[in-house]
């Protein structure tokens, strides 16, 4: 079956989204400055792009691991399953952990690693994302950051996929069906 054709228009341009993250950093720099025990944690597959921005905007000493998860859902209960696919190289115990999302839908999958996390005992365990999109929320979970709050529409780039396509797009697109 061919892919029903599609246009991308751009909704967060590459310098909107690098000077927000240049913000971000100097609160999570102030959140972490005591620290010599930093692990930031990207949730795989859509964050790998946020996290290497955002790294390199922390002069902290960090160190980078990658946990992925994928949320199925369960028609019959209304609910989802998240399954660690991938989880941490490192120990996280009496470390601070932020976690690093590219976007927060049904909260399920952050909640879900949020609580898999500190059943780990870390020492602060803070978490962010890029994009929010609250009106979506089915769970209690909020992040400690956001990059930006957005509606209810269909994005790709900078990391997040549509059929694992566009995921290089260096901005935040809306994915446009026009009508046949
Ligand atoms: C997407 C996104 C988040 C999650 C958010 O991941 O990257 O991790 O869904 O959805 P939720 O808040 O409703 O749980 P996806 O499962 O598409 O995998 P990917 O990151 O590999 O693209």
């Amino acid at each position: 079956m061919s892919e029903r054709p599609y246009v991308i228009d751009e909704m967060i341009s590459a310098k909107a989204i690098a000077a927000r993250i240049e913000e971000l950093s100097h609160a999570i720099k102030e959140e972490f400055r005591d620290t010599n025990k930093l692990v930031v944690v990207g949730l795989l597959r859509g964050s790998f792009v946020f996290i290497a921005d955002l790294v390199r905007e922390l002069d902290l000493p960090v160190e980078v691991d990658f946990l992925e998860a994928s949320s199925y859902g369960n028609a019959m209960e209304s609910s989802r399953e998240v399954r660690i696919l991938k989880d941490l190289r490192g120990q996280i115990e009496g470390r601070d952990v932020l976690v690093v999302e590219d976007i927060v839908d049904t909260g399920h999958t952050l909640k879900h690693v949020v609580g898999l996390l500190a059943s780990r005992k870390p020492g602060r365990l803070r978490t962010i994302a890029l994009l929010d999109k609250p009106s979506r929320r089915e769970t209690d979970v909020a992040a400690d950051w956001i990059g930006f709050s957005i509606p209810d529409e269909f994005v790709v780039g900078y990391g997040i996929d549509y059929a694992q396509r566009n995921r290089n797009l260096p901005f935040i697109g809306k994915v446009r069906f026009p009508e046949a």
